[in-house]
């Protein structure tokens, strides 16, 4: 056992939707979680801004003290996680994707979307990913950086008419089943949910990653599996934004602005 924390990173607020399940799957694991609201989005910025500022947040967690680092954000992941992996060589990295396998396979009709930021969806990384299921789906590839800035205020006024522009293609092409591909957007799956229809899953991959972390802390022989875990909360924007969504994911703890 290896009582020292997780820390999971994101450009913002969204990456609290894997947060969750990570305390809900290994709930005693400390965590140290830093949002980059500062500059947020991530998904409009090229491959060597977003490097420079996730080698900064990984840098900052790994000061303190930080026993195994999650990238929340798909769009880190996509953009750069072999080259992190490569500087910090001393802990494990573990990143986030679409779960395009799952959604193979749940569909019943073989048509399947994927909504992701721009970034992620124009990637190498995700057409390879998509391309590995080409054979038992017909994948419809979707990629918009209109969506974080709703996320990021904690407004979801004005959603609606955004989201059903956004939708429309996956409605055409008839996907019964949607993999989110950006940690911000589980926070808009009921919004999501009532455009769609009732018979279309929406996945995101939270628990999915959660059980990467559990995998991943086992095999090392470092799951704490008796101790009172302490949850860390730090934001390079706005505190009261963070808390908000943090108390919609059912935490109250306080949150603490850093500069990265
Ligand atoms: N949450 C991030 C993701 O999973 C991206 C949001 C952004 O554009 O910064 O892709």
């Amino acid at each position: 056992m290896n009582t020292q924390p997780i820390g999971v990173l994101d450009s913002g607020v969204g990456g609290l939707s894997i947060w969750r399940e990570i305390v809900r799957l290994v709930p005693h694991e400390s965590t140290i979680y830093i949002g980059d609201s500062k500059n947020c989005p991530y998904g409009s910025k090229s491959e060597d801004e977003i490097y420079t500022l996730a080698k900064r947040l990984v840098q900052t967690l790994l000061d303190k003290n930080c026993k195994l680092i999650v990238l929340a954000c798909n769009t880190i992941t996509v953009s750069c996680l072999d080259r992190l992996r490569r500087d910090f060589k001393a802990v494990p990295i573990i990143g986030v994707v679409p779960v395009v396998k799952t959604a193979a396979e749940q569909s019943r009709n073989g048509r399947i979307g994927i909504l992701s930021t721009s970034k992620t969806a124009q990637s190498q990384y995700q057409r390879d990913l998509i391309n590995r299921f080409a054979q038992i789906s017909t994948v419809t590839n979707l990629g918009t950086d209109r969506l974080v800035p709703f996320i990021e205020a904690g407004k979801t006024e004005g959603i609606e008419e955004v989201l059903t522009e956004v939708l429309e293609p996956f409605k055409k092409e008839n996907i019964d089943v949607l993999a989110l591909g950006c940690s911000h957007f589980p926070f808009l799956k009921a919004e999501m949910k009532k455009i769609l229809g009732k018979n279309v899953e929406i996945l995101d991959s939270g628990l999915a990653i959660a059980r990467q972390v559990k995998r991943v802390l086992e095999s090392r022989d470092e799951l704490c599996d008796k101790f009172k875990p302490n949850y860390i909360f730090f934001t390079t924007g706005d505190k009261s934004l963070l808390s908000k969504v943090l108390r919609s994911v059912g935490n109250n703890n306080r949150v603490e602005q850093i500069e990265i």
